[in-house]
């Protein structure tokens, strides 16, 4: 998996802490030696872990009237549904399951923090710039 990097930083503080949050999570042991309990504790963090972070996002993107929210919005709902599968597909046993959840989690820092979160960062820094 990877490391967590200043790369990935936006500049804003409660979303760089989430974002951080979530390589923890991810790095926490790898899926290959995680046994069938822990795996399904790691989905339910998942799980949590996104629907809170992005219900934050969501609420920060509305407060600043961020103009392309629904696009960011069906990206989430996509994850959410990724996740979603991922749990079903544990139920089913499914034996791919551990590469399943690391692409998932490479494709979601990969394209969604470096590009998507990218497009509101400037707009989202300019309206908590104006709040103080
Ligand atoms: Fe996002």
């Amino acid at each position: 998996m990877e490391q967590w990097s200043d790369k990935y930083l936006l500049g804003i503080n409660e979303i760089d802490e989430q974002h951080r949050g979530f390589f923890e999570l991810c790095n926490h042991k790898p899926l290959s030696e995680m046994d069938r309990a822990e795996m399904a504790l790691m989905l339910e963090q998942l799980n949590d872990y996104i629907e809170n972070h992005f219900r934050h996002e969501q609420e920060l993107m509305k407060q600043a009237k961020y103009p392309d929210l629904e696009s960011h919005l069906a990206e989430h709902k996509f994850f959410i549904q990724k996740v979603q599968e991922m749990k079903q597909e544990y139920s089913y046993m499914n034996p791919l399951l551990y590469e399943k959840i690391t692409i998932f989690m490479k494709r979601w820092f990969l394209s969604h923090i470096m590009s998507s979160d990218r497009k509101y960062q400037e707009h989202v820094i300019n309206y908590l710039n104006q709040q103080t």
